[in-house]
C-alpha cells in the first residue's frame, strides 16, 4: 500500500482526545499519582535492559488508549509494514526507506528496485571490515609507509552529525592508535583548526556525502586535498590518503578517489538516517567493526521490537504518540533532550536534524497545507550543565516543555561518587519538576528557619513556588555501550515515523533546505563577479555591500 491521506483532525479519536483533553488538563501530575499507587508500574515499558518511564507524563491510561486508536484510525500498523518491506513511502523523491536493510541480519532477502537490497549491504559491510582491519592493524600505509593515526569525516548533516554523535558517545570503546575528527562547517576556520593538528604522513581522510554535490563537503574535500598534495605533491598519493562515502560513485571518481576506495550506499537511504551504512565509516574506524555491528545489532533489536509489539505496548510508538498530544493538544513548541552522561552530549543536536529535518512540514501528503501544528523544535544539552543554564525556565517559564531525561546506570567512567551525584541530580529533577513545590511549602520552609519577617516572605513567596506539573519521559538503561546507544537511535529515528504518520505528512523528503541552497548559489557568483545581475530586496543589498565594502 502507498501511504493514505486522511487528516488526523477528521479522525473519531481525534475528536474524543480534544474532550478528554480538557479533563485531564486541569489535572496536577501530584494528583495522579496521590489517585494511583501502580502508576509507574502502568505507566513504564521495559525494552530489554532499557527502561522507558512515561509515568510522569500529563496522560492517563485513557490517553494513551486513546492515542492508540487515533494510530489506528491513521493505519500506522500498515505503514510500519510498508516502511520495512521497502514500499517506495518516499513519494516526493519516488524511493523506499531502507534504513532498516542496513542493520537487518536476518537471512532473507528483500528485493528493491531488482537488486537484492540485502546483498549489497553485506558486500559494503565486508568491503568496511576489511578497511577497518587494515587501519587497525597498522597495514594500511600511508605515502611515506607509515601507518595511519589519524581518521577525518568530512560530511555535513546526516553525513557529520550522526558519525561524529556516535563517536563521542562511543569514546570508552575507542580503538587506541587512532583518532578520528571532523570537518563539516563551509567556514574555513572548521578545516583550519583540524588540519592544524594533523601530519599529511598518517592522515586519512574519508569524504562522505551521499549526493557528493553538496557544496560544504566538496570545498572542504578540496582543502583537505590541496593541504595533503602540499606535502605529498605526486596526485597518485591521494588514492591512500582519501575514501569516500558516496550513492553517486561517477562523481566519486571525477574527484580522483579510487573505485576501491568508494563505499557505496543506495537512494533508499535517507542522510539523516545513514549512520548505519558506509556513512559509519569514521565511528567503524574509531571503535573497530565489530562494535560497530553491535551497535548494528542493537537497533535491530528496536526494529524488531517496533515491527512485531503491539502499539500499546510498543516504545517508538507511544514516545511519538506522547509529541502529538503534547504538540496539538497542549499547544508546546518545543522539546527538550537532556542526557545525563557527557558522552551523549551530541545527541540533541543530531536528534535536532532527524526530527526537525523530517517533520518540520506545512504540506500534507496530497500537498493540501495542514491545519494543525507538525515538528516542535527539539533543543537540549547535557545534565547537570543544563541545570545551571536554561533549567531556571523549564522549571518556572511559561512554557510548558516536554522533556527526555536520559542516563545511564552505571558509568562508563566510575569515579568516586560522581555518578551517584549526576545521577541524584537526574532523579531530582524529574520529581522537581513534576511535584513542584506549593506556596504553603515554601513558607513552612521559612518558618522553620525563623529569620525573616512576615513581610519580607511575603515579598519573596511568589518567586519561590513552582506549579510543577511539568512533564517528563526518563529511559535509563544499564551501561552506554554501542548495542544500547543502536536501539536508542532506532528507538529515535521510529519516534519520527510514527510522528510523520500521525501528521499526514511525509517525514523523508527536506525541500525545506533547497530555497537557500539555490539563493547562496547565486549569491556566491554575485560577489565573485562585480559585473553578475543582481536584483535583491534592500535588506539583502545594503548587507551584501557592506561586506564587499569593509572586505580585505
Ligand atoms: O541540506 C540537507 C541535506 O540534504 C541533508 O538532508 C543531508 O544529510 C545533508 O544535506 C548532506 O547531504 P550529502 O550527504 O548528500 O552531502
Amino acid at each position: 500500500m502507498m501511504l493514505k491521506n486522511y487528516a488526523p483532525t477528521h479522525t473519531h479519536a481525534w475528536q474524543k482526545l480534544e474532550a478528554h483533553y480538557k479533563a485531564v488538563q486541569p489535572k496536577h501530575l501530584s494528583e495522579l499519582f496521590a489517585e494511583d499507587a501502580q502508576r509507574f508500574e502502568k505507566l513504564s515499558l521495559q525494552f530489554e535492559d532499557m527502561l522507558f518511564d512515561l509515568s510522569k507524563n500529563r496522560v492517563t491510561e485513557v490517553t494513551l488508549d486513546l492515542l492508540v486508536s487515533l494510530a489506528q484510525e491513521m493505519e500506522l500498523p500498515a505503514a510500519i509494514e510498508s516502511l520495512f518491506s521497502g514500499e517506495k513511502i518516499n513519494a516526493t523523491e519516488n524511493r523506499a526507506v531502507l534504513h532498516t536493510a542496513l542493520r537487518s541480519f536476518a537471512g532473507d532477502a528483500l528485493e528493491v528496485e531488482e537488486e537484492d537490497a540485502l546483498k549489497e549491504v553485506r558486500d559494503v559491510q565486508q568491503q568496511m571490515r576489511t578497511f577497518c582491519n587494515k587501519l587497525h592493524s597498522g597495514d594500511w600505509k600511508g605515502y611515506t609507509g607509515k601507518p595511519i593515526t589519524s581518521v577525518v569525516n568530512i560530511g555535513i548533516g546526516g553525513s557529520h552529525l550522526g558519525p561524529q554523535m556516535v563517536a563521542e558517545a562511543l569514546k570508552s570503546y575507542q580503538k587506541e592508535g587512532i583518532e578520528v575528527y571532523f570537518i563539516s562547517n563551509v567556514d574555513g576556520t572548521d578545516a583550519a583548526e583540524v588540519l592544524k593538528k594533523l601530519d599529511p604522513e598518517t592522515t586519512l581522510f574519508i569524504i562522505a556525502s551521499k549526493t557528493f554535490t553538496t557544496k560544504e563537503t566538496i570545498a572542504n574535500a578540496e582543502t583537505a586535498r590541496d593541504w595533503f598534495l602540499k606535502a605529498a605533491r605526486d596526485k597518485e598519493h591521494v588514492k591512500k590518503h582519501f575514501v569516500a562515502l558516496s550513492t553517486n560513485t561517477k562523481a566519486v571518481a571525477e574527484f580522483g578517489i579510487a573505485p576501491e576506495n568508494t563505499f557505496r550506499f543506495w537512494d533508499w537511504v535517507g542522510g539523516r538516517f545513514s549512520l548505519w551504512s558506509a556513512i559509519g565509516l569514521s565511528i567503524a574506524s574509531a571503535i573497530g567493526y565489530d562494535k560497530f555491528e553491535e551497535m548494528l545489532r542493537g537497533a535491530e533489536a528496536m526494529d524488531k521490537h517496533f515491527r512485531q509489539t503491539e502499539l500499546r505496548r510498543n516504545v517508538p510508538v507511544l514516545m511519538g504518540l506522547l509529541s502529538i498530544w503534547y504538540t496539538n493538544f497542549f499547544g508546546c513548541q518545543t522539546h527538550a533532550i537532556l542526557p545525563y552522561d557527557q558522552y551523549l552530549r551530541l545527541l540533541p543536536e543530531f536528534l535536532q536534524q532527524l526530527l526537525m529535518e523530517s517533520n518540520g512540514k506545512t504540506a500534507t501528503r496530497d500537498g493540501s497545507k495542514v491545519t494543525y501544528q507538525t515538528q516542535p523544535v527539539i533543543w537540549g544539552a547535557a545534565g547537570t550543565n543544563s541545570q545551571h543554564s536554561f533549567f531556571q525556565l523549564i522549571h518556572q517559564g511559561t512554557f510548558i516543555i516536554p522533556c527526555d531525561f536520559i542516563a545511564p546506570v552505571n558509568s562508563n567512567n566510575p569515579i568516586g561518587q560522581h555518578h551517584t551525584m549526576l545521577l541524584s541530580n537526574f532523579f531530582a529533577q524529574t520529581e522537581a519538576l513534576m511535584k513542584g513545590k506549593t506556596e504553603e511549602e515554601v513558607r513552612a520552609e521559612f518558618a522553620a528557619k525563623g529569620n525573616m519577617s512576615q513581610e519580607e516572605i511575603d515579598a519573596l513567596v511568589p518567586h519561590k513556588v513552582f506549579e510543577g506539573n511539568r512533564p517528563s519521559t526518563s529511559i535509563m538503561f544499564h551501561q552506554l555501550n554501542p548495542y544500547t546507544l543502536g536501539a536508542l537511535l532506532a528507538m529515535y529515528e521510529h519516534k519520527t515515523f510514527v510522528q510523520g504518520i500521525i501528521w499526514n505528512i511525509y517525514s523523508f523528503d527536506q525541500w525545506g533546505v533547497e530555497l537557500g541552497k539555490q539563493l547562496a548559489g547565486k549569491i556566491e557568483e554575485e560577489l565573485l563577479d562585480e559585473n553578475a545581475p543582481s536584483n535583491h530586496d534592500s535588506s539583502t543589498s545594503g548587507l551584501m555591500a557592506y561586506y564587499k565594502k569593509h572586505r580585505k
